[in-house]
């Protein structure tokens, strides 16, 4: 099926391509689960990525000390598990390794440098119109792909987010977010303002001590902390272990009992905790907890400053909205990520404004009219596994059916044919 994509090639050069099955875009870890389970269905399907590789963010927009901060068997994508000698909580390069061999495993080339500028459903025909502008070299061509099933698969995290701060343009040092941040190694001896305290405000902060960097963390308003393993089990594992006999409240309580015993109070150290429990607080709004991997104990130690919102910037220095003013050399930003469908799927009964499907969990992977989501459910990997193999079981339901009609009626015609 997929040379009959290559034999349109051609079409290429009237910028139309007639997509025989789904277009998939993105081909981060999401997009090729989807991939990979349709490839053992027998359906063909199109995936783009705008960047020039697979996995981009974890290849091009995380840190170098990055590991996987949830238990391998949580994270391994459907139908090829990870290799057995890969570590309990496997590397970045690892993960980033698995992926390339997954790809080529179920042979998904997808098709790199292409960004989708607008997909809209065509009530006339039925069909999906998906634009994209790809680029190779100096060169640069529109492209419209034209399909029956749209799946997205553009992640959680597919653009920065960073905020408007008073006078951060006058401020005269470095100042980067977070996705471009790779090793405390250029920080040596700097004062380091990091920005946000989620999973990569803490992880930065902590990189930056282990290189002799002086970090200040800004936390301006709540946070949950829990440690990654609890009697040496992972946190995560034993909250999905209670979930399946104790309602969420219940879990989230014993949870920070569990925490307390194992970090003390964090509130001692200038972190308050939400009113909301940590598995509330995140399927509620989204808000990740934090998985402490050694930055509480910097905290503790005073290596990382904790200080609070920030009032504005000037040129060496910061003020905060305590008053107190820190010189500091560099900042990182910290801020977090957001989904960027709203910027080009033109389609919004499905997919509210923040980019994210407006049905939570396990309701949010199917729209209307072919329309599908993997990878937007809160939950990580384990979420878009579960998310790609039932949208591959759905469309694969359709295409089976419509393949078996079209051949019979094709079998039909030649019978019809061959009595003239
Ligand atoms: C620092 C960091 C660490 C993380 N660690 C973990 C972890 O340990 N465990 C876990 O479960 N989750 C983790 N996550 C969450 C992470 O989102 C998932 O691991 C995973 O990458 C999600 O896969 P995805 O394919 O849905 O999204 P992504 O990996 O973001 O892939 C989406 C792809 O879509 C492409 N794309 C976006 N827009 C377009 C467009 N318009 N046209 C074409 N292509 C487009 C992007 O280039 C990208 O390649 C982490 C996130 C970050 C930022
Ligand atoms: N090892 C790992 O597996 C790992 C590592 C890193 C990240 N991740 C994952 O990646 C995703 C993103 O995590 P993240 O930490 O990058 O983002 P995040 O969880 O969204 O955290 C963003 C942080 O920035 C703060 N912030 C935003 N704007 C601010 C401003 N103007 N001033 C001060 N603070 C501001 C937020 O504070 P408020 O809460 O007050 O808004 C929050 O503390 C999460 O799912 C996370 O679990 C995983």
């Amino acid at each position: 099926m997929m040379s009959q994509i290559s034999d349109q090639e051609d079409f290429l050069a009237l910028r139309c391509v007639w997509v025989n099955g789904p277009v998939i875009v993105g081909a981060g870890p999401s997009g090729l689960a989807v991939g990979a389970c349709l490839k053992e269905q027998g359906v063909p399907f199109v995936v783009l990525e705008r960047a020039d590789c697979i996995a981009s963010l974890w290849k091009k927009r995380t840190y170098d000390r990055l590991k996987l901060h949830l238990p391998k068997q949580f994270c391994q994508l459907p139908n090829l598990p990870f290799p057995e000698d890969f570590p309990e909580y496997p590397t970045k390069k690892q993960f980033i390794d698995y992926l390339e061999s997954y790809e080529k495993h179920f042979e998904i080339n997808p098709r790199f440098n292409e960004c989708v500028k607008t997909a809209i459903f065509d009530e006339t025909s039925g069909l999906w119109r998906i634009k994209t502008v790809s680029s190779s070299g100096t060169s640069c061509a529109e492209v419209e792909y034209i399909c029956q099933w749209l799946v997205v698969a553009t992640g959680e995290n597919a653009e920065s987010v960073v905020p408007e701060i008073e006078g951060l343009s006058e401020f005269d040092g470095d100042v980067m977010h977070v996705c471009d941040y790779k090793s405390g190694e250029d920080y040596r001896g700097k004062r380091v303002l990091v920005v946000g305290c989620g999973n990569s405000g803490m992880e930065v902060s902590l990189d930056l001590c282990n290189h002799n960097a002086l970090p200040s963390m800004v936390v301006r308003s709540t946070v949950h902390v829990l440690p990654r393993e609890i009697l040496q089990k992972s946190t995560f594992e034993l909250a999905v272990l209670m979930m399946k006999w104790l309602p969420l409240w219940m879990v989230d309580k014993l949870m920070l009992v569990m925490a307390r015993l194992v970090l003390g109070n964090i509130e001692n150290y200038g972190l308050k905790r939400p009113l909301m429990g940590p598995l509330q607080l995140k399927n509620s709004e989204g808000k990740t907890p934090v998985l402490d991997i050694g930055a509480l104990q910097k905290i503790k130690s005073g290596e990382i400053k904790v200080v609070p919102g920030i009032k504005r910037f000037s040129r060496g220095s910061v003020e905060l909205v305590n008053g107190e003013n820190l010189e500091i050399d560099s900042v990182i930003l910290a801020t977090g990520y957001r989904s960027n469908v709203p910027s080009w799927l033109q389609e919004t009964e499905f997919f509210s404004q923040n980019g994210f499907p407006k049905a939570p969990f396990p309701n949010g992977w199917k729209g209307k009219s072919g329309l599908y989501a993997v990878g937007f459910t809160r939950r990580g990997l384990s979420g878009a596994s579960s998310d790609a193999m039932r949208i591959a079981q759905d469309i694969a339901e359709v295409w089976k059916k419509e393949t078996k009609q079209k051949n019979q009626s094709i079998t039909c015609n030649r019978r019809c044919i061959s009595k003239f």
